[in-house]
């Protein structure tokens, strides 16, 4: 009988480095994932870092409407659109075993743009500590080194200093600013994102050697072909 790794090879793949791992979500994850949101992500007096305040959603387990419910459509949202044309990783990341965040990786028509597009976050107690900046060092090594990417960008609402300071350690250059709508849990809100983009010239890898296992049957599986 095939392995569950084998029938979606997304879940074979492993990133690590130091105490942090990084692997895509599974079901056993979620009890986890949930009480690390319960506990909050979003700093005080910072700005609202997503477009939707899925975050802020009201507590009702085992309800059709608010958290995790909400939340749930789009984990599972990232696993079952997972394909060549357009793929979605979520991958839960954890600190010595501790569930600690998560960081997507996204990228819509990759075998033309060669472009990766990431976002994350981290449960409020494992802010501040560099588990933002390693993360993100990760998934653009990995975009990198295994899938041949060329570019990695990524956004952040303008006063989300974090997001900023992680961005410019891994090696990201500012690429512009748009107007996006943010869904708060007060109605819609303009804000200002600035568009961030690394490439492998720019890139500034971990200090400690990474790992990725599961790289070949993901490629595979993403209908990526290496271009050297
Ligand atoms: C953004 C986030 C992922 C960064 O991860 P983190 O582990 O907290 O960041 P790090 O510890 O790696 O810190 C990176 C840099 O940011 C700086 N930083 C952290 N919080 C800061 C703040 N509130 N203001 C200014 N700088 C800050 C740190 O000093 C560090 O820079 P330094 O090493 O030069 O001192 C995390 O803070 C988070 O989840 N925030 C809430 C959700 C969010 O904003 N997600 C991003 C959406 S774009």
């Amino acid at each position: 009988m095939l392995t569950l790794e084998e029938i979606f090879p997304p879940f074979a793949l492993t990133i690590s480095c130091g105490a942090l791992e990084l692997r895509v979500l599974r079901d056993e994850d979620l009890p986890e994932l949930v009480e690390l949101v319960r506990g909050g992500v979003q700093p005080p007096g910072l700005p609202m870092p997503f477009l939707t305040a899925w975050h802020e959603e009201p507590y009702a387990p085992g309800s059709p409407d608010g958290f995790p419910t909400s939340s749930l459509r789009w984990w599972w949202t990232q696993r079952a659109t997972c394909a060549p044309e357009e793929w979605r990783l979520a991958l839960v990341v954890r600190r010595h075993g501790e569930l600690v965040g998560m960081q997507d990786m996204h990228a819509p028509h990759f075998a033309q743009t060669r472009q990766v597009l990431t976002g994350s976050w981290l449960g409020r107690a494992h802010q501040g500590s560099g588990t933002g900046t390693l993360m993100r060092q990760l998934v653009v090594g990995l975009a990198f080194d295994e899938l041949d990417a060329e570019t990695c960008e990524s956004g952040y609402v303008v006063g989300n200093h974090a997001s900023a300071a992680v961005s410019r350690k891994v090696g990201y250059v500012d690429s512009g600013r748009r107007r996006r709508v943010q869904q708060t849990r007060d109605g819609k809100v303009g804000a200002d994102e600035q568009r961030v983009v690394v490439t492998p010239a720019t890139y500034v890898r971990p200090y400690d050697p990474m790992s990725a296992t599961g790289a070949e049957a993901l490629r595979r599986f993403l209908g990526i072909h290496r271009t050297s």
